[in-house]
């Protein structure tokens, strides 16, 4: 069965995609604060490696970080409307450049915008 991953075409989609979200993270005066000053890169590779295994590529993410418990490693950042608001717009921004068809667009922006709404603390 082809996976979600593969459909829409591997890493080299979700490189795309986790790239130019973190490129309107870094410009971002509500979101980039709350990332370490200096590494805007690392917090690419785990957003990136997750997103990868949830849609059924490789694991790397829970080889490398564990259980996901994306909630609980939320919890040291404050989460409000604010937040879950621009990270929706970089994220939409992002799911729109890759041109996916519109079913998968549609399915992958749907799954943002709940885990978005859930990750709130605030
Ligand atoms: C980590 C913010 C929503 C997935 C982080 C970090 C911040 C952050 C500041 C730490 C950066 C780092 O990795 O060093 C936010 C904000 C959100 C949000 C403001 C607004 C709603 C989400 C959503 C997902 C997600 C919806 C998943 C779909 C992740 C992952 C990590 C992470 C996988 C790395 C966890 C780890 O392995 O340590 N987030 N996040 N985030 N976030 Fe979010």
């Amino acid at each position: 069965m082809t996976t979600f991953y593969e459909a829409v075409g591997g890493e080299d989609t979700f490189r795309r995609l986790v790239h130019r979200f973190y490129e309107g993270v870094a410009e971002d005066p509500v979101l980039r604060p709350m990332y370490p000053e200096d590494d805007l890169a690392g917090a690419e590779d785990r957003l990136r490696m997750f997103l990868i295994q949830y849609w059924g590529g490789p694991n790397t993410y829970s080889q490398e970080r564990g259980h996901p418990r994306l909630r609980m490693r939320h919890v040291p950042f404050v989460i409000g409307e604010a937040e879950r608001d621009a990270w929706l717009k970089h994220m939409d921004d992002a799911v729109r450049s890759l041109e996916l068809a519109p079913e998968h667009e549609e399915q992958l922006l749907r799954y943002l915008v709940y885990a978005a709404h859930s990750m709130m603390n605030a």
